[in-house]
């Protein structure tokens, strides 16, 4: 099983920028714990991050060239105004896991709209970066 693990704006920030929303893991924190996850799984993940809304619809649709098995995406703030990613995950049809690391259901009134989220087979929130990994456990459940 192969994944795509994507990452929107400023989410390369991860460590710095408002850790009583995000946290304290850096990005490259981030990146190890769901490799180490991902390979005790024997599965196989690549990783990417963008600030650029263009570059995410680029590797969703690679994704669909690379035989990819499926998609965990946190689309930072994307999810809540592109319809570019929604459209993105609707052409591959690649199952997607809507990832957040805050709770975003808690948060204010514009970050209540997600637009990728009628295309993804579930959606996590509020985990931290553990959601990540119960993201993996989705796409093992349902492409393992
Ligand atoms: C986020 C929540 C979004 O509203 C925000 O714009 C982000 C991160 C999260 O992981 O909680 O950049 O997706």
């Amino acid at each position: 099983m192969k994944i795509l693990v994507l990452n929107g704006p400023n989410l390369n920030m991860l460590g710095i920028r408002e850790p009583e929303h995000y946290g304290r893991e850096t990005y490259e924190d981030l990146i190890q714990k769901i490799d180490d996850y991902c390979a005790e799984r024997g599965i196989e993940a690549a990783f990417f991050q963008s600030n650029h809304e263009g570059d995410l619809v680029d590797q969703i649709q690679q994704a669909y060239f690379d035989d990819m098995d499926g998609i965990v995406i946190n689309p930072g703030a994307y999810t809540h105004t592109s319809i570019a990613l929604l459209d993105a995950v609707n052409a591959v049809k690649l199952p997607t896991v809507e990832v957040h690391i805050s709770e975003v259901e808690k948060r204010e009134d514009f970050r209540q709209v997600s637009y990728i989220r009628r295309a993804c087979i579930a959606t996590i929130t509020g985990l931290g970066t553990d959601g990540y990994l119960r993201a993996v456990d989705k796409l093992a459940e349902v492409c393992g």
